[in-house]
């Protein structure tokens, strides 16, 4: 292939992300309603909380899994944009007053700041419904029951047993001392759940990894798969705790976000329960454990896990 993002393994990971982010954003403005459409107010609200901003690491994710597994990189955008929609949704849902009560996001008025609670309460409930527009439209992949199951995996991922029900946990948890087990529970779901299914929807979307059947534990049985899984709960892991970190250390300029709001809320945090020394070597340590099946596939394959590697890496060093 000559096209972009899944031949070109010579590009260093900051041009290979460049390209990611380019394409994520281009298919995101593409799916996503003219502003001028009627209701007017709620196209505009949407493309403002989804557009020009957000690292964009579940594009990542899901184009790295997706090069890793041979998938062609037009359906991988596609499957990629699903999760970021979802993504945004949730951050938009997150900053209300009901919520965390944020009034920055992405370095701008979060949603309902700029526009309007009601507003921004629709906003979240179309982005979700685009979410599934998106991964459900036809040829997405060539074997519908696949795509049904990728469509099956994005809506646990974002529902109570996945981000939404992590989201429930965080409020009900504000002045509890939780376990790091508890911890971890909330964290796997808030934010882990979406980041797995990012990584697992670009893998999906390889013609090589066909299922006809409704069995997902043989794809999971796969080496490949058990590598990706493995990776993506431990690295979704690590991103909230450095998440945590950031918001007791990082300023809000840099952030983009408002920092010490953890503190502020009196949210339990990987930070309150362990101190930022134990908290950076936990998400050392858990960085260390995502990677290892992912290094032990290179070794065997000929480097074909880079940029997950590069993304763990990242996600450990970025300042916001
Ligand atoms: C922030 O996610 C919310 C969490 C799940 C921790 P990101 O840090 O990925 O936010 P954007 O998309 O880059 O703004
Ligand atoms: C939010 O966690 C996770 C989701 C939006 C699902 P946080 O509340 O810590 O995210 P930030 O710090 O506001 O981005
Ligand atoms: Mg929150
Ligand atoms: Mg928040
Ligand atoms: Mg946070």
């Amino acid at each position: 292939m000559t096209d972009g993002i899944h031949d070109n393994r010579a590009l260093d990971f900051g041009q290979w992300a460049q390209q990611v982010q380019s394409a994520t954003e281009t298919a995101l403005a593409q799916c996503l309603p003219a502003a001028h459409l009627p209701p007017e107010r709620l196209h505009q609200a949407m493309r403002y909380a989804v557009l020009g901003g957000g690292k964009r690491v579940r594009a990542l994710l899901a184009h790295a899994a997706g090069e890793l597994c041979g998938a062609e990189k037009s359906k991988v955008t596609r499957a990629a944009s699903a999760v970021e929609l979802i993504h945004a949704y949730s951050l938009v849902h997150d900053d209300m007053p009901c919520m965390d009560d944020d009034d920055l996001r992405r370095g701008k008025p979060s949603c309902h700041k700029e526009f309007d609670e009601a507003t921004a309460l629709l906003v979240g409930d179309a982005l979700q419904s685009l979410a599934f527009d998106v991964l459900t439209t036809p040829g997405l992949h060539s074997n519908p029951h696949q795509q049904l199951q990728m469509t099956h995996l994005l809506a646990q991922a974002s529902g109570s047993r996945g981000m939404a029900g992590g989201q429930a946990i965080d409020l009900e948890s504000v002045g509890l001392a939780l376990t790091q087990e508890q911890l971890e529970f909330m964290h796997l779901r808030k934010t882990g759940a979406l980041i797995r299914a990012a990584v697992l929807l670009g893998a999906w979307c390889s013609d090589k990894h066909t299922h006809a059947d409704a069995d997902n534990s043989a794809l999971f049985a796969t080496p490949v798969f058990s590598a990706l899984d493995h990776y993506a709960k431990h690295i979704g892991l690590a991103f909230q705790v450095i998440d945590d970190i950031l918001d007791s250390e990082a300023d809000t300029a840099t952030l983009g976000k408002t920092s010490g709001k953890d503190k502020e809320a009196n949210k339990p945090t990987y930070v309150t329960i362990l101190g930022v020394t134990r908290a950076r070597a936990l998400a050392a340590e858990l960085h260390d454990h995502a990677v290892q099946p992912i290094v032990e596939l290179n070794n065997a394959g000929g480097n074909i896990g880079v940029r997950l590697l590069q993304i763990a890496d990242y996600i450990m060093q970025r300042a916001y």
